[in-house]
């Protein structure tokens, strides 16, 4: 693996950072407060072509590679982790498996405006009965002709408010448990589909997630995204690439506490010196510092090897478990560097350790990520 960046690379590094520092950065704390969808943001970014960094520009993306994509999620993460995910969705979760399994006809209608950010897509996969046992889907799909019928729940679907299309994945023959699932693209606007309220989160408060409620859906064949009973393996395979995003959306945060405290802690002073002349302090900087550079690191490699073209499933929850856990630790050291102003809204450290707690559990739990890497490096 090169450790060094092409210039390509670096100018979207650079993009991305100016960007976020200028224009996500000093509205964060307000999208936070008032759980606000940043709507001008994901305009800007559709501008700046991050809503399909890695989509070849024929298909409406910036036709850039994962190592740019990750650079740019980790740069607009640090500012605001809430934006960071909205593009993960749309880029990871929604392009990359209309580029993968979409047929020439279905990427033209629904790759191209996605990838340009003309519209935004939700991945529905998690149902209240189906979240880390993805195979244990409930919604069912019934052929009806050309047509199929579509009726049941799905849970937590980031970007689903305010998403133009679905990649849904529903159960179309229960006896074959995984190999009974079925993907489809599903337009927003389809009679039978209604979205329930914004869910109230912990963390990431200007993204929305809600339940989708389909009753009776017909959507036609020609939405079907994949085989019959191939949706598993489409779900399976986008997470892992979904995966690489999430890791790189908690560098982002981890970043941010660690930037926020040192700045923060050559500030503050206590026995007569700025606290960061204390080795207490000192320690915690380094170990977030190292940490973040090991994190980055798995997630470059990641990002290499899905480039490349290689199986990177397990490399993939290697990145996105350590990441998250990373951000997680940083922005708790970074709170109890803030001490009491770390515990109130005044400052940003507390909105970072709210945010951070989601990389642990969306796309795969850090359970199911520690499965997955286990299963494959067990497999005979
Ligand atoms: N790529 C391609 N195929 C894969 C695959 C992959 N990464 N992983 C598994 N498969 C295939 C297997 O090869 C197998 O096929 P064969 O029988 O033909 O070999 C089939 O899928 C079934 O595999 P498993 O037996 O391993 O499946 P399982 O039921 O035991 O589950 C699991 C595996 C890893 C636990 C899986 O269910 C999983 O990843 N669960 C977590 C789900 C998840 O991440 N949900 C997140 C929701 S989306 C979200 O959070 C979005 C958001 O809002 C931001």
């Amino acid at each position: 693996m090169d450790l060094e960046l092409t210039e390509e690379q670096r100018l979207v590094q650079e993009t991305a950072r100016s960007f976020a520092r200028e224009e996500v950065l000093p509205k964060a704390p307000s999208i936070d407060r008032e759980h606000r969808f940043p709507k001008e943001l994901v305009a800007r970014m559709a501008e700046l072509g991050l809503m399909g960094v890695a989509v070849p520009t024929e298909w409406g993306g910036s036709g850039l590679d994962t190592i740019s994509y990750v650079l740019a999620m980790e740069e607009v993460s640090r500012a605001c982790a809430s934006t960071g995910v909205i593009m993960s969705v749309n880029n990871s979760l929604v392009c990359d498996p209309l580029m993968k399994f979409g047929t020439d006809e279905q990427k033209r209608e629904f790759l191209v405006p996605l990838a340009a950010g003309k519209k935004l897509g939700c991945f529905a996969l998690s149902e209240p009965d189906a979240g880390s046992d993805a195979a244990a889907q409930k919604t069912v799909s019934r052929r009806d002709g050309d047509h199929w019928i579509i009726n049941g729940v799905k849970n937590w679907i980031t970007n689903g408010p305010v998403a133009d299309v679905c990649i849904l994945f529903t159960m179309s023959d229960r006896q074959k448990g995984a190999k009974g699932i079925t993907a489809f693209i599903l337009p927003m606007d389809t009679a039978g589909v209604k979205c329930g309220p914004p869910d109230k989160k912990l963390g990431i408060r200007g993204s929305q997630s809600c339940q989708i409620f389909l009753d009776d859906v017909k959507l036609p064949d020609r939405l079907r995204l994949g085989e019959v009973g191939g949706g598993f393996k489409v779900a399976m395979s986008t997470l892992d690439g979904g995966r690489i995003g999430i890791a790189a959306q908690a560098l982002g945060i981890a970043r941010a506490a660690l930037e926020d405290a040192m700045a923060y802690a050559l500030e503050r002073k206590t026995f007569g010196q700025a606290i960061a002349k204390h080795q207490a302090i000192q320690f915690k900087i380094s170990d977030m510092a190292t940490e973040i550079d090991a994190a980055r690191l798995l997630t470059l490699r990641a990002a290499t090897m899905k480039d490349e073209g290689a199986r990177f499933s397990a490399e993939a929850a290697m990145a996105k478990v350590f990441a998250s856990e990373v951000a997680n630790r940083a922005a708790k050291e970074a709170v109890q560097i803030f001490g009491g102003n770390g515990y109130v809204e005044d400052f940003p450290v507390e909105r970072h350790f709210r945010d951070a707690k989601i990389t642990e559990i969306y796309e795969g739990t850090s359970e199911i990520q520690r499965l997955v890497i286990a299963n494959n490096l067990l497999k005979d």
